[in-house]
């Protein structure tokens, strides 16, 4: 990286201190790809930074309360949100921008106006788009064509920001990632690729308790494993819950039906029946193994009331630090 101290000392001095991290990191050559869209977007050695940006969000609120001033953020959601809005709504704001929620009623993606127009035209107005669908292809054709970063506020194949908060908690608890071993039971779905892709590229172990049939897709799990060869994260397959789970070291489960598969309801309670994560489950991982859940939660079906609320439960740090990991993706997309 060649030496233009002048232009960004410039830009320090004029944006003063708050920015100089921005600036900093960009002068340092800590570059993301555009888009967030999943985690195969970062290499390890930019999830590591991001974290370590996490940490000092964490730590000192207000140094970063104008890092975004006069930046909007667009959160074009088509499903519904508590954690995913709400997070990046505050988030932007606590670095001094602001955000626009739009419903799925105001943009009908593709439907009033093709991703293509949608794409052009936001980008003519604010500086970034949270989006929140169905097919993983609308996040590809809406970073395609806009001008400005996209991130994937989830979709069906994935759901990158629930996974880097994920891990940044497991690194908070832990302290480690290498010789831990993550045991997730349930749907092989959005939330379980990006884990695969995330704990294999940071080395963590997974074991996956999945029904038959409703595994990960047979090149997500290739692909993990690819990865994993590379860092040592070693990724098993079981059939079974209590296989999964044993001697694990965190055990971290999700909804059985996910958004979009209502009418599949019925007949996932039956199929996932031995793969709730209850209190007999839980005896076979680790002791003080944590519990371990996106959210929203369905009690009763793939978690029991008395193991969300156990004492090894960390999921709500896990979803209060959706917020703090995804201040430090907007500062990294938004901020150059
Ligand atoms: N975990 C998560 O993405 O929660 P929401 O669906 O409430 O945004
Ligand atoms: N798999 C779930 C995750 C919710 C955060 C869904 O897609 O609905």
């Amino acid at each position: 990286m060649s030496n233009e101290i002048p232009i960004t000392q410039c830009l320090n001095w004029k944006l003063g201190f708050e920015n100089s991290f921005v600036i900093g990191a960009w002068r340092l050559g800590i570059t993301m790809n555009k888009d967030l869209l999943t985690i195969k977007d970062l290499t390890a050695k930019e999830i590591e930074e991001l974290f370590s940006l996490t940490d000092k969000l964490k730590r000192n609120k207000a140094r970063f309360s104008k890092v975004l001033a006069g930046k909007a953020l667009a959160l074009v959601f088509q499903k519904p949100s508590n954690r995913t809005r709400v997070s990046f709504e505050v988030g932007m704001f606590q670095l001094g921008g602001n955000s626009l929620y739009l419903s799925p009623g105001e943009i009908s993606l593709g439907i009033r106006e093709s991703i293509a127009d949608v794409a052009r035209t936001l980008s003519r107005f604010v500086d970034g788009i949270v989006l929140r669908t169905f097919e993983h292809k609308n996040c590809e054709d809406l970073a395609r064509f806009s001008g400005i970063p996209v991130i994937n506020g989830l979709s069906d194949f994935s759901h990158p920001c629930q996974a880097l908060a994920d891990l940044y908690t497991i690194r908070e608890k832990l302290k480690a990632f290498k010789g831990v071993t993550l045991a997730y039971v349930g749907d092989g779905n959005n939330v379980c690729n990006s884990l695969l892709f995330i704990c294999a590229k940071l080395g963590v172990n997974v074991n996956l308790g999945c029904p038959k049939g409703y595994e990960p897709l047979a090149a997500v799990l290739k692909d993990s494993r690819a990865i994993g060869d590379t860092t040592g994260a070693a990724i098993n397959l079981f059939n079974d819950a209590s296989s999964a789970v044993k001697d694990a070291d965190v055990i971290y489960t999700d909804v059985w039906t996910s958004m979009g598969q209502e009418d599949e309801a019925r007949k996932r309670i039956e199929v996932f029946e031995d793969f709730q994560v209850n209190m007999n489950l839980v005896k076979s991982a680790k002791r003080g193994a944590l519990i371990m859940h996106c959210l929203p939660a369905h009690r009763g079906q793939e978690i029991t009331d008395e193991v969300i609320e156990s004492g090894n439960s960390v999921v709500f740090d896990e979803a209060e630090n959706r917020m703090h990991v995804q201040k430090a993706v907007l500062i990294k997309l938004l901020g150059r």
